[in-house]
């Protein structure tokens, strides 16, 4: 019997190192403890040994028995453990792979514009106010002097919700709107940014577009004093040698009133087809607050003067940043919008 289990253990220890995984030893466990397993049989072979050598029979099988257990125990440990190390080495991460590239958000260049004007006045001592977009007739047109069938209506091809409410066409309307608000009647020195709407679209205009108002309201504000300001203005914003240009206009709620031109910042005037050859780019209009507006404003224009100015915001962004076509500006178009990425750190 002795050497019976010798080579019973001889064999199952022959097995247990040739067995690589779980499947395999368990396998092994049927095969050797199962119902019909070979030590389990051995076991019920008890009952047909002598009364004598019962205890010795017993003791070999048990000595199988433990054997088994024990090398199970320890495969089973081993086979374990070799799985985790695999798991280790197939999920380790390789760090010196270069990273994957994220995309970052970037400023729209409209509201990078707005921010750099905002700066701008500000330091200047303006105050920036909001106004509405859906306007009436009477601020965005009534109390700038345009009367009921003024030609100059026309001009700006207005979207009307219905016989008194439009989409602002003009950022204008604002001033109409400060004006009143300001009860005290003290001096006014505010610029308004904001979107306005005509019925327009091609390349140079859009049906939205952005504009920013400037109101200032004193006693003895003059002409020279928009001069100062607007040439100020344009050389911060596009270029100390920038140059500027006043030519009269004509505008219902100015009067005088100018547009003003700037040096084209791409020729630097020299003439190119940005500026159609002429060396100038229209950047504004502007002009002295008429004492018409100056009174439906609650203001008495014999003590009072003051300037106004209005210019386009993506006029502006599309100047300061070449974009050629204005309605990109509103398309969203992700190769156009992270050009501006890098520009943030400019
Ligand atoms: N609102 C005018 C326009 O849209 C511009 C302007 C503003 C002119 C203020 C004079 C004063 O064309």
């Amino acid at each position: 019997m002795k050497e019976k289990i010798d080579l019973l253990i001889k064999e199952m220890e022959q097995k247990f190192k040739s067995c690589t995984s779980m499947q395999e030893l368990n396998d092994l466990k049927v095969f050797y403890l199962g119902k019909k397993g070979v030590i389990t049989e051995l076991n019920n072979g008890i009952k047909d040994v002598p009364p004598s050598e019962k205890k010795d029979y017993g003791m070999e099988v048990n000595r199988a028995r433990t054997f088994f257990n024990d090398a199970f125990e320890e495969k089973k440990e081993k086979l374990e453990e070799e799985r985790i190390n695999q798991k280790l080495k197939e999920e380790t991460i390789d760090i010196s792979l270069p990273s994957e590239k994220h995309i970052t958000g970037s400023k729209h260049p409209f509201n990078r514009i707005i921010e750099e004007v905002e700066d701008l006045f500000v330091s200047m001592g303006y105050d920036v106010v909001d106004g509405p977009e859906l306007e009436d007739d009477e601020h965005c047109f009534r109390l700038l002097n345009y009367t009921v069938g003024h030609p100059a209506r026309d001009a700006q091809d207005t979207f009307y919700i219905d016989e008194e409410y439009l989409l602002r066409t003009q950022t204008s309307a604002s001033q109409s709107r400060v004006m009143q608000a300001n009860t005290e009647k003290s001096p006014i020195r505010v610029i308004c940014p904001g979107k306005t709407y005509r019925r327009d679209d091609d390349a140079t205009h859009s049906h939205q577009f952005g504009q920013v108002e400037g109101l200032v309201i004193d006693k003895n504000i003059s002409l020279a004093d928009l001069k100062g300001t607007l040439e100020t203005f344009a050389k911060k914003l596009l270029g100390e040698n920038t140059k500027v240009r006043f030519r009269p206009s004509y505008f219902p709620f100015t009067s005088p009133s100018c547009e003003v031109d700037v040096t084209c910042f791409k020729c630097g005037g020299k003439g190119c087809p940005l500026c159609k050859k002429t060396g100038w780019i229209e950047l504004l209009g502007a002009g002295m607050v008429h004492p018409n507006v100056l009174r439906m404003g609650g203001y008495d224009p014999d003590k009072f003067t003051g300037f106004a100015f209005g210019t386009g915001l993506d006029r502006l962004a599309m100047f300061k940043y070449a974009i050629p076509d204005i309605r990109l500006m509103y398309t969203n178009d992700i190769r156009f919008l992270k050009q501006f990425n890098r520009k943030e750190e400019d």
